[in-house]
């Protein structure tokens, strides 16, 4: 296993929210860009637990989150021999640079974050967590030393916040935190619902990640389409079936697939066939693993266990350096 500053890889980090069950919008959005680049960085990903608390407030959805989240990375790929996987709250260090965090920041700069306008914007109540949402998750990069902080575009402003927090930090008690340099998620485009809107869990139009057979089925089989008959041809980038089909081709299946869209002859009803067998070929061996994975949490939790001890090594020797820089190490 590859420890801290034992090579010259560069080290990443990102966390993932305990949100819920994950669709295929998320893993080709995001999740499985984690696995492509876990051969080329020392990668550090973690259960954003703490971050979750700010809207999860309840014992069973916030522990059942966290194990859903283990299970569904492990099962798309992410190897445990090459990725230190962990949960935020095994690195107590992170809440307490947090803290110092707090005390070098000001409120109007705070107010600036996006999640925060909008929250304010949509008159939702805010909690203080959800406000100083940003530097717990600067605390989280900055504390590892991490050189690249892969995010989807939405969490941009918050890596921003993290290199502002370093500089300041730096400015003041002299040079501690490495800059992180924020890493926007290539060819991230938007995965189509089965309305034909963005896939979102809050849209109800998801293709989950895991699904069943049976479900595969019945989200495919409610797209609507258009009245055009089987001779007729069809344009497939106009079809949300096409759409999600073209996630999981190439090459020539691919192009195979349009001819059969453009040249007609090929109704609705053969195309949904056609994806749904194409969706649960590529969702069954994901979906056994994470069964399989299911029925040895013994394994799953060490994993867990020992990505923290391994990463909290380095948080403590960060925070014994933070402490000393800021006056409260005397002894
Ligand atoms: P949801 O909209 O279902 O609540 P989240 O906001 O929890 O999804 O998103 C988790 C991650 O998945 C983010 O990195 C986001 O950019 C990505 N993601 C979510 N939906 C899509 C989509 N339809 N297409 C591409 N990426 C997506
Ligand atoms: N804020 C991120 C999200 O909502 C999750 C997160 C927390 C994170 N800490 C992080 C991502 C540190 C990258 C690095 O998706």
């Amino acid at each position: 296993m590859l420890k801290h500053n034992e090579n010259s890889k560069k080290i990443l980090i990102s966390g993932v929210k305990p949100t819920g069950r994950v669709h295929i919008g998320n893993y080709f959005g995001a999740m499985r860009q984690f696995v492509d680049l876990q051969n080329k960085f020392e990668s550090y990903i973690f259960i954003a637990d703490y971050h979750a608390m700010t809207t999860v407030q309840n014992r069973e959805e916030l522990k059942q989150g966290i194990i859903d989240v283990a299970l569904d990375y492990l099962a798309i790929g992410l190897d445990p021999k090459k990725v230190t996987l962990f949960k935020q709250s095994d690195i107590p260090q992170v809440a307490e640079l947090g803290w110092i965090f707090n005390c070098i920041t000001t409120m109007p700069y705070l107010m600036r974050a996006h999640a925060y306008k909008d929250a304010e914007a949509k008159n939702k109540e805010i909690n203080v967590g959800l406000f100083d949402y940003p530097l717990l998750m600067a605390s989280d990069i900055l504390i590892q030393d991490a050189d690249i902080v892969p995010v989807g575009q939405d969490q941009k402003q918050h890596v921003e916040y993290a290199r502002d927090t370093a500089q300041k930090f730096n400015r003041i008690f002299g040079e501690t935190f490495k800059m992180p340099e924020p890493f926007i998620l290539p060819n991230v485009e938007t995965v189509i619902g089965i309305d034909g809107r963005k896939m979102s869990k809050s849209y109800d139009n998801v293709i989950p990640l895991f699904a069943t057979d049976e479900e595969i089925k019945k989200a495919v089989m409610k797209i609507p389409t258009d009245s055009k008959g089987v001779a007729e041809s069809k344009n497939p980038e106009e079809s949300t079936i096409f759409a999600i089909h073209k996630l999981l081709l190439e090459g020539d299946a691919l192009k195979k697939l349009e001819a059969k869209y453009k040249n007609g002859g090929m109704g609705y009803k053969e195309a949904k066939e056609l994806l749904i067998a194409d969706l649960s070929a590529f969702i069954k061996p994901m979906r056994e693993k994470r069964q399989m994975l299911a029925q040895d949490m013994d394994t799953v939790l060490d994993i867990l266990r020992d990505g923290g001890k391994r990463v909290s090594m380095n948080a403590e020797k960060k925070m014994k350096e933070v402490r000393e820089k800021v006056g409260v190490e005397i002894y």
